[in-house]
């Protein structure tokens, strides 16, 4: 079916609106857009920093109450009011202030795919290396530094760029969920493999039961505001992306039901990648955790060096990277796909214009923030490189600020009630009670707090 003319589409403003063709066309993109770098690249070395098991258990609580409560309103506002995020807020006809709340939610996926999309230009590399069966360079602690460093870097950051690019002129059931039908069951069957080939390692049983055994010796603040962070960040929450799937979502599609098969198939991913990955780096380290702080260079440099000394890293180095590209391919494009809805629906503008402009956008954002590593390597942003000084933007600043929004919206606007109409239309709204409890009390004091650890933690006040 082409764009626009969808059997499920609903009637605006004489536009007809795209629309999923179903539950599982739904829940399969929303998934796409929630499983990616996020699970795989920064959930396992947060978990191994915070705590191990304690961490995860820290997390799985978060998700199950303040997670779905903000994934449920989200995608009730969005289908409620037909709008992405800037016309779900302005559709209460509040003022300045509301309207704010609706461009911040709007413009965060657009700051957020140029960068997401650089570091998908280096997993492309990666794999395209591991294709060649480069596995030795890929792992000298100098091939990572030296490569992002390098002009090529942009051209990696182009092509991938391109790739999501592509998917966005396809349309919504064409292009955002057809891709995902077919990624995401690769994607776990991916993930399974490669967990069952890194817990099998000689020495990495002790890495399973770091990952897995709370130990509340492990247990600190830190480890409840670094889950917080990440449950955002990993469930595409506050960043306009459920308000504009949420409007593609047909009435009689089930809100509670499918949001807690996105939340199981996100976290799912999350524990098969912390599966992958810590018991690896266990056994190849002879069981010290320490190299397990290795941060966000986890990925590009230790994973390498284990795959390389370990029977059949070709195989595994192309199989994970592969892995890597799928998940951070759909995420990206759902954060373009965002972007891409504001413009059409803000400035009336067809689908193919906004598609451009979101293009434009990327390229150059992007390009910056891949030359701060290189030529532009002076460019100090709070003392941070371009692309660092984008994700603290947006991740630690804006984000809060945009779950703020929503949830004044809900308990000060829309109301509580309307929200329940909203998901009762289609099934039972079993959690309403700790729904509502979270809504008008813990979330918001939940948001202040990671906002102002981020905070202290730029400034240096609090060590993050
Ligand atoms: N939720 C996705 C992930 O975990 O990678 C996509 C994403 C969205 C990542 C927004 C980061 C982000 F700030």
């Amino acid at each position: 079916m082409k764009e626009g003319k969808t059997s499920g589409g609903m009637k605006k403003e004489g536009k007809t609106r795209s629309s999923f063709s179903g539950r599982l066309g739904y829940v399969l993109a929303v998934a796409g857009s929630a499983v990616g770098l996020g699970n795989i690249w920064r959930f396992p070395y947060l978990a191994a920093k915070y705590g191990g098991g304690i961490f995860l258990l820290v997390y799985l609580i978060l998700m199950l109450t303040f997670g779905y409560a903000l994934i449920v309103s989200e995608t009730a506002l969005g289908r409620m009011t037909r709008r992405s995020p800037v016309g779900a807020f302005g559709a209460f006809g509040k003022g300045a202030f509301f309207r704010a709340g609706g461009w911040i939610n709007a413009v965060i996926p657009m700051l957020i795919v140029p960068y997401y999309s650089v570091i998908g230009g280096w997993v492309t590399k990666y794999l395209f290396e591991y294709l060649r069966g480069n596995t030795g360079a890929l792992a000298e602690e100098s091939y990572f530094p030296g490569f992002i460093a390098d002009i090529s870097g942009v051209l990696w950051f182009l092509l991938f760029s391109l790739m999501v690019t592509a998917v966005l002129f396809a349309g919504v059931q064409q292009g955002v969920e057809r891709v995902s039908r077919v990624m995401m069951p690769m994607l776990v069957l991916l993930a399974v493999f490669v967990a069952l080939y890194s817990m099998t390692r000689p020495g990495a049983w002790e890495g399973v039961k770091y990952f897995l055994v709370p130990n509340p010796g492990n247990f600190s603040w830190m480890t409840v505001v670094a889950a917080m962070g990440q449950m955002f960040y990993s469930l595409s929450i506050a960043m306009g992306i459920l308000y504009t799937y949420g409007s593609y979502m047909k009435d009689e599609v089930d809100i509670e039901g499918s949001t807690t098969q996105v939340e199981v198939f996100d976290t799912a991913i999350a524990m098969l990648a912390g599966l992958m990955i810590i018991p690896a780096v266990f056994a190849f380290s002879g069981g010290d955790p320490d190299t397990l702080n290795a941060g966000p260079s986890l990925m590009f440099i230790t994973i390498p060096k284990v795959f390389a000394s370990m029977g059949f890293g070709t195989a595994a180095g192309v199989m994970f990277f592969l892995l890597v590209l799928l998940a951070a391919l759909t995420s990206a494009i759902s954060l373009a796909e965002s972007g891409v809805s504001t413009f059409e629906d803000q400035f009336g503008w067809s689908r193919r214009r906004s598609t451009v402009l979101m293009g434009i956008i990327i390229v150059c954002f992007g390009t910056a923030s891949s030359l701060g590593f290189g030529v532009w390597d002076f460019v100090s942003l709070l003392g941070m490189s371009i692309l660092d000084f984008f994700d603290f933007l947006t991740n630690s600043l804006m984000m809060p600020l945009a779950a703020l929004a929503t949830c004044l919206l809900v308990t000060r606007v829309a109301g509580l009630e309307r929200i329940a109409r909203e998901v009762e239309q289609s099934s039972a709204f079993r959690r309403k009670g700790m729904y509502n409890v979270f809504m008008k009390y813990l979330a918001p004091v939940c948001i202040v707090i990671i906002l102002l650890s981020s905070i202290a933690g730029v400034l240096g006040w609090i060590t993050m």
